[in-house]
């Protein structure tokens, strides 16, 4: 995948603000109220009956933070995105058996999360940014479901 300097200032310069544990938290909550579906994933973690007990959970809050800390290996590595994230392909797929699709929804629901913290400065450059960087961190996840 080819960047233009302004997509990786763009995709940099957001995520310099991103706050992994808070912004984690929120997007994984969001994916779960918005995507009920997606809860079957997560049986182990306890009360996810309404949206106060999916916003109040702390295991969602961990996980929301893990997988944030992931994204951001992608961030620093946008010319190796496949590589860096082929190990948790292969857990999502192998092991994890999440279907694809769910990525996808989670990046919506990042994008959203982004666009709420960053107001004005979450122009239409910046989310073009965010939703190629999304796009190619999705395939990268995908790659090992075939
Ligand atoms: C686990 C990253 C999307 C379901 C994990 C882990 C990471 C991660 C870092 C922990 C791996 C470990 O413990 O070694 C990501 C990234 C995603 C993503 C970067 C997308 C950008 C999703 C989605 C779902 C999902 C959309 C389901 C709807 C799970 C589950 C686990 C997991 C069930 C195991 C949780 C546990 O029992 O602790 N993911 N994930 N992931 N992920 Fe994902």
């Amino acid at each position: 995948v080819q960047w233009t300097a302004e997509e990786k200032a763009a995709i940099t310069s957001v995520w310099a603000q991103v706050d992994a544990e808070a912004n984690g938290q929120e997007t994984l909550a969001r994916v779960l109220i918005v995507f009920p579906w997606t809860q079957r994933y997560f049986s182990s973690f306890g009360d996810l009956s309404s949206a106060a007990a999916i916003s109040g959970n702390a295991k969602v809050a961990a996980h929301g933070k893990k997988v944030l800390s992931a994204l951001a290996g992608a961030v620093h590595h946008l010319d190796s995105i496949k590589h860096t994230l082929a190990k948790l392909s292969e857990l999502h797929a192998e092991t994890l058996h999440v279907d694809p699709q769910n990525f996808n929804l989670l990046g919506n629901c990042l994008v959203i999360v982004l666009a709420r913290k960053l107001g004005a400065a979450f122009t239409p450059e910046v989310h073009a940014a965010w939703e190629k960087f999304l796009a190619v961190s999705c395939a990268a996840l995908s790659k090992h479901y075939h």
